[in-house]
């Protein structure tokens, strides 16, 4: 692939051939939700949608409003879901779908809202409380014979491609924390990732969305202990690094740049890929830490070079890293994996908010980070648990650990 020239479209062939998820990927994609639809006889469908969200000041997003008013739903639509949903939002939703026993269920917004519309519509097929299903395959584990209906999602923002994984993260408002339900059940059946109706996205939420892609595609990449993950996901991986090292700049220029913007859409869908056969590591670990202080892209962002670092005493990770050499740019020839750790911090520095570190942070993260030991001694590089606050409390300090 030629990106810095004439970018082709191999990441069509890559969406399309994906078997867990249909994916609708392009202009005009949302127009082929009515003929889903259709085929699945499902006259009674429930929208899911967040709060007003800046897909709403996109004319293509209005075209798809009123694609749908059109249909005759015999549903009620949920709406004013938030940015980090919690128990009580998927409750609510539960409720409706209660009511209504609607045959689809459509979630529209950014990874929130999916996440949200996923967890609710496996809770209500199931009659488990939301709380219930967090952990990894309760649902399935529970109905091994049992197949749920799965939702359609149309993806209004490009980063956290929750539109193709089986994660929801939920808060647990009775705890205050945020939980993971991992659950083969809840990968969409459909999702129409229509790449216009991001073009409203100022660029602080531009960058940090296609940064948390960019760090999804690079930790899976990097994920070499996975054992079983799909064959293809390196090429995902590297489709979706390049898309976004090309694309990125661009669209922070021009955010009317809709060929870049299908990019990054694109980048996004691929990373979420990845993360659905081979996951992320210590830079999403280390980020729950930091909800609230800065926006997650911008986090795993800068989490991502100081943990690369670390890995690279593992030759596995050597030989992956050189695999991204010469994608972004530098004024170093790229001939060590350092080099190339070097560039994709260098580019990280030209679009990200900075991470500041100071040392009660740095003791919070260490000690929060213990309570994932599976994610610590599955690491490319593991960490012994017990050793790990004093190995994080080194990586996130800049020191070399042997
Ligand atoms: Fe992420």
């Amino acid at each position: 692939m030629s990106l810095h020239n004439s970018p082709d479209k191999e990441y069509i062939a890559l969406l399309e051939k994906y078997e867990p998820v249909r994916i609708v990927f392009g202009d005009g994609a949302f127009a082929q939700l009515g003929t889903e639809l259709m085929l699945d006889r499902s006259a009674s469908a429930c929208f899911v949608f967040g709060g007003r969200s800046t897909a709403q000041k996109s004319g293509v997003y209005q075209d798809f409003i009123n694609t749908i008013s059109s249909f005759d739903l015999e549903a009620p639509s949920v709406s004013d879901i938030p940015p980090e949903p919690d128990t009580d939002d998927v409750r609510r939703i539960v409720e409706v779908l209660k009511d209504a026993s609607p045959a689809a269920v459509i979630a529209v917004g950014g990874g929130s809202v999916m996440d949200a519309a996923k967890a609710a519509y496996l809770s209500w097929q199931t009659g488990m409380d939301v709380t219930e299903l967090f952990g990894v395959d309760v649902a399935s584990k529970k109905f091994p014979d049992r197949a749920f209906k799965r939702v359609f999602c149309i993806p209004t923002t490009s980063g956290t491609g929750s539109e193709v994984t089986p994660y929801a993260n939920i808060v647990d408002r009775e705890k205050g924390v945020k939980c993971l339900i991992m659950e083969k059940q809840i990968v969409p059946a459909v999702s129409f990732v229509e790449p216009a109706f991001t073009c409203s996205m100022p660029a602080d939420l531009t960058a940090t969305t296609a940064l948390d892609a960019m760090v999804h595609s690079i930790e899976s990449f990097l994920n070499t202990r996975t054992t079983g993950a799909d064959p293809a996901s390196d090429e995902w991986a590297q489709e979706s690094v390049r898309l976004i090292r090309y694309a990125l700049p661009k669209v922070l220029k021009d955010p009317d740049d809709l060929l870049s913007r299908e990019m990054l859409s694109a980048a996004a869908t691929l990373g979420g890929m990845c993360i659905a056969t081979r996951p992320t590591s210590l830079p999403h670990l280390c980020s729950f830490s930091l909800y609230g202080r800065i926006a997650h892209g911008y986090a795993v962002a800068g989490f991502l070079p100081l943990f690369w670092r670390y890995y690279l005493k593992e030759e596995a990770v050597r030989a992956q890293t050189m695999r991204l050499a010469g994608i972004f740019p530098s004024a170093e020839k790229q001939s060590t994996p350092e080099d190339v750790v070097d560039a994709v911090e260098a580019f990280i520095r030209t679009c990200a908010k900075p991470l500041e570190l100071n040392a009660e942070l740095i003791e919070k993260i260490a000690s929060d980070a213990l309570a994932n030991p599976m994610k610590l001694s599955s690491a490319p590089r593991p960490v012994p648990p017990d050793d790990a606050a004093r190995i994080i409390r080194a990586v996130l300090s800049g020191e070399s650990v042997p």
